[in-house]
């Protein structure tokens, strides 16, 4: 395992604009306390309007006062204070207008050919036999609506096998693996390692290590596992003061899943890709049961388009459905997200009369493909833009809870910054198994995953000729077919014809 530790505070607080220490050692006495308030620091909080901070700093006892002299010199406040003015004033523009994804965008399942995908997925056999593909594992959400206190990834949701996604998601690579070298090399066991980059948070990064470590990394080298963190970024009031959290923390958010743009950046990787000799960059979200993880197929469409950035996209199944669609943005403009809230209801269940299709159908299920050409620029457009979205929630705060912005980045926001897109449709029942509320809400739960899985894997398993009995109604069981022995419902056949599996079970070797 490689351990990228330090850009939390690379992050936070790249002192290089002279916000640190250097401005600081007035305020240490000889006792090793601290003394009056630092006014280097002070003065640089007044530049930014942010000297409330230190309101309760005559209360302070002297441990007290250092720690919060050490939480903001954690704070690049350059950088901080443009990102809270720009995101301010884009929350207070009104949004461009959107036009539909054009037809031509999209690569539609009933569009493509059997020799198409026959020919995409030896292309992506190929560059994954050459090393050229890693994956990216977004996994540094706090996952509230689970309601888990272990990082969502550790989640069990119920298979027979008992597996967690981030099991899963281990065998997944091994298998792609396994099959690229024999894809090469009849009989090879020359394995070309895919290299797993796990974005965490100050909130999973612990337990993730740990849950890898105990559980000897799924059968993965542990030098391809490499984990990094996320920024996080101070909560702000309306009128984009830091909210504090205690009397000497400021009030901090993790920066979404977008924040992954800047990570990367900080803390080197896109230069540690480029040195593995990865091209691609294929990265999803921990929360997906039925995730393809390092799909050859989408790969090989990808290199073949040659773009610099591509979506997989599953058809929306309800107008109201609550996920975040493709759109363009302004007439002619470059494709980009539109989360469900923000959807006007009549937009959302307009018709497109000469396909019958909704005319914003295409839902964001956050499976993209990226070249790590494109990785490398975006960071700096991003950054250079600096507008983060506006989340109102409860802050804890001094104060008790209060309302306020959590400002993040989502992981769409660089497609409008691509100079090239496409959109590949997959079927949610083979691809989309989401994982985001506790069992007993109404939808995407650990069960209604869990049900995904079995359905589909059962399907497979009849394909291959194989028979099930169950003592339980059909459509809540099913049989779970491991990730190690099949990736996508190939190689059945020796294991499955003429066999009878008792289900709920798993099939392995
Ligand atoms: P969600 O938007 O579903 O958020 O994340 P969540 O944190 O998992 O769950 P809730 O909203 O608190 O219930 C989609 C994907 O983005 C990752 C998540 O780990 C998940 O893979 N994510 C989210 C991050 O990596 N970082 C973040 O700051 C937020």
């Amino acid at each position: 395992m490689r351990e990228i530790g330090a850009q939390q505070a690379q992050i936070e607080g790249n002192n290089s604009n002279g916000s640190g220490n250097g401005n600081g050692g007035d305020q240490f006495n000889d006792g090793g306390g601290m003394a009056g308030p630092p006014q280097g620091l002070i003065e640089r909080l007044k530049d930014y309007g942010q000297e409330d901070a230190f309101a309760l700093w005559d209360e302070l006892s002297s441990d007290e006062r250092e720690l919060l002299v050490k939480d903001i010199e954690n704070v690049d406040l350059s950088r901080i204070d443009r990102i809270i003015r720009c995101s301010l004033q884009s929350h207070a523009l009104p949004a461009a207008a959107i036009e539909p994804v054009p037809e031509s965008s999209v690569s539609t399942v009933e569009d493509r050919k059997l020799e198409d995908r026959e020919r995409w997925w030896k292309m992506g056999m190929k560059a994954i036999s050459e090393g050229k593909l890693a994956v990216l594992l977004l996994s540094g959400g706090q996952g509230t609506r689970l309601g888990s206190s272990d990082p969502k990834g550790c989640f069990n949701i119920g298979l027979p096998s008992g597996k967690s996604l981030f099991q899963l998601q281990a065998e997944k690579i091994l298998r792609v693996q396994r099959l690229a070298a024999l894809s090469q090399n009849e009989g090879s066991t020359d394995i070309v390692p895919i290299h797993w980059y796990i974005m965490t948070s100050p909130f999973t990064d612990d337990a993730t290590r740990k849950f890898f470590e105990s559980h000897k990394y799924f059968g993965l080298e542990s030098d391809q596992v490499t984990f990094f963190q996320q920024g996080t970024i101070p909560c702000v009031s309306k009128d984009g003061r830091f909210i504090m959290e205690t009397p000497c923390r400021v009030a901090k958010a993790p920066d979404g899943n977008g924040g992954v743009y800047s990570a990367l950046k900080y803390s080197r990787l896109l230069d540690d890709m480029t040195m593995r000799g990865v091209k691609y960059l294929d990265c999803y979200g921990v929360d997906n049961a039925l995730v393809r993880v390092a799909d050859p197929t989408f790969l090989g469409y990808f290199i073949d388009k040659g773009v610099a950035t591509a979506a997989k996209v599953v058809r929306k199944a309800y107008p109201q459905e609550k996920v975040g669609v493709f759109v363009r943005r302004g007439k002619g403009g470059p494709l980009a997200v539109v989360e469900y809230s923000e959807l006007d209801s009549s937009l959302a269940s307009a018709i497109n009369q000469e396909t019958g299709r909704l005319r914003f159908c295409w839902s964001n299920v956050c499976l993209h493909m990226f070249t790590v050409d494109f990785l490398n620029q975006v960071a700096n457009g991003l950054e250079k833009d600096s507008i983060y979205h506006l989340a109102e929630k409860k802050i804890p705060s001094i104060h008790g809870y209060t309302m306020g912005y959590k400002l993040e980045q989502f992981i769409f926001d660089a497609f409008p910054y691509a100079p090239s897109m496409t959109l590949f449709e997959v079927l949610r029942e083979e691809e989309f198994a989401p994982v985001k509320n506790a069992n007993g809400s109404n939808y995407d739960t650990p069960d209604s995953a869990r049900l995904l899985c079995l359905r589909l894997h059962t399907r497979w398993v009849v394909a291959a000729g194989g028979f099930l009995t169950h003592s339980v109604p059909l459509y809540s069981t099913g049989v779970e077919v491991s990730p190690l022995c099949s990736y996508a419902g190939e190689n059945l056949e020796a294991i499955c014809r003429g066999r009878t599996f008792h289900a709920p079970c798993e099939i392995s070797y």
